[in-house]
């Protein structure tokens, strides 16, 4: 059944395709000459879940098109278990899509819907109930199978369109924002359906996405883009913890990263970094760590501190040297944890790809977030000292928007 050129292996007792997609340089200009994508080089792995992540109008959406063959490739090529399928149609790419508005036919059962596109391609009978009983086992639609759609919840319906896709036992799943129609708790709930299912089929998935904690719960790894250009592409963790540049820093993790201008100042081989009326020194293994900061000895820089790194001092035993000084104005009980906001007098880092990052527009001058444990008794309006943990600053040249490694 293989086409040829296809290495097999076997997974859960069945045998099926390796599918390592790879997109090489892959571009796509739209005839009004909007460059959607641009020189995208991408290698995902067979079985692996790569999430396709960024702002609104980032080329997420034209470059999964590309690869299921439903938009024409402008330049570059798209390899599926290693064949050029540039020039196959969708059908004879073997990737199945599941979008935002999955249409199920209203006058068939969850069955025939699951079962449609198998009927089309001839599939046997016995074949079809097989694959759909397997399918509705995993979805938990097996209750169901029998009624129509009308009948079914939300979440019912985005389950069966996801075994719509299941059951063609695809070489892949690319799926485009399936979940954004469904409210957010019900969302919370199927991306966690969504991973284990992924996983127990192990079927190389692409997703797009432009909810940054939906990608990195869900990413193997993660493809951050920004206008139609691949920013950064690794696993959740390092992609928090160590963000090549500012559009990143800043997109990636909620509350987002605080962002200030700083200026580092060296003094007999020791540095200290200062924004506002805030100094801080920094350790001698940060910048073993970032040999990159020697450069920048009297230079002003974007300092970026991650809203967990900042503690209600009052808690910790922290040096003096590592607190500073604010004015707390507001405070938000999360439950498991407190935000406390407070203004920093320093220069807001207010470069385009931080505005571009930001999820909302409102211009958020200099107010930073801190994350503190839920016994801090700080109150609005108080004057308290935050502990910082010197080791976690991260560091961009203003210029580039690059991180200073
Ligand atoms: N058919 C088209 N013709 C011209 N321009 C298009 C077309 N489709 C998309 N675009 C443009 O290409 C760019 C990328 O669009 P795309 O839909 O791929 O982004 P996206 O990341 O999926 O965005 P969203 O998060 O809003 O879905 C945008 O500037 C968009 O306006
Ligand atoms: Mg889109």
């Amino acid at each position: 059944m293989h086409k040829s050129g296809w290495k097999c292996c076997k997974r859960a007792g069945r045998v099926r395709a390796v599918a390592e997609i790879t997109l090489d340089r892959l571009a796509k200009v739209y005839p009004d000459g909007t460059r959607a994508v641009v020189g995208l080089d991408m290698e995902v792995a067979d079985g692996e879940f790569v999430v396709f992540v960024g702002p609104s109008g980032c080329g997420k959406t034209s470059a999964l098109r590309m690869i299921a063959g439903l938009e024409e490739i402008t330049e570059g090529t798209v390899t599926i278990g290693g064949e050029v399928v540039n020039e196959l149609p969708p059908k004879n790419r073997d990737v199945a899509m599941v979008f935002q508005n999955y249409a199920l036919y209203p006058h068939m059962s969850v069955f025939d819907n699951m079962g449609f596109a198998l009927k089309m391609r001839g599939f046997e009978r016995g074949e079809i109930a097989r694959r759909v009983n397997d399918a509705a086992k995993a979805l938990g639609l097996v209750e169901v199978l029998r009624k129509r759609p009308r009948t079914l919840s939300g979440g019912q319906r985005q389950r069966v369109a996801m075994g719509r896709a299941i059951v063609r036992e695809p070489q892949a799943f690319l799926m485009d924002e399936p979940l954004s129609n469904l409210d957010a708790k019900l969302r919370v709930q199927m991306r966690a359906e969504i991973a284990r299912i992924q996983r127990s089929l192990g079927t190389t998935t692409i997703y797009v996405t432009h909810d940054q904690s939906e990608a990195m719960t869900l990413g193997d790894r993660v493809a951050v883009m920004r206008r139609g250009e691949l920013q950064q592409l690794d696993p959740p963790q390092r992609l928090y913890e160590e963000p090549v540049n500012l559009f990143v820093a800043e997109f990636i993790g909620s509350p987002a990263m605080n962002l200030v201008e700083a200026v580092l100042a060296w003094e007999n081989g020791a540095a200290r970094v200062r924004f506002g009326e805030h100094e801080l020194p920094l350790d001698a293994e940060t910048l073993t760590r970032r040999p990159g900061l020697a450069s920048y000895d009297g230079r002003r820089l974007a300092l970026g501190i991650r809203p967990e790194d900042l503690g209600d001092a009052a808690l910790e035993g922290v040096p003096e040297d590592r607190r500073i000084p604010v004015t707390i104005d507001l405070r938000e009980d999360m439950g498991a944890e407190v935000f406390l906001h407070f203004g920093v007098d320093a220069t807001a880092v207010e470069t385009e790809d931080v505005k571009e990052a930001q999820e909302d527009d409102v211009a958020q001058g200099l107010r930073f977030i801190a994350r503190v444990a839920r016994e801090s008794r700080a109150r609005e309006g108080e004057r308290i000292d935050l502990s910082i943990d010197t080791r976690r600053l991260r560091f961009f040249d203003l210029e580039t928007g690059q991180a200073i490694l």
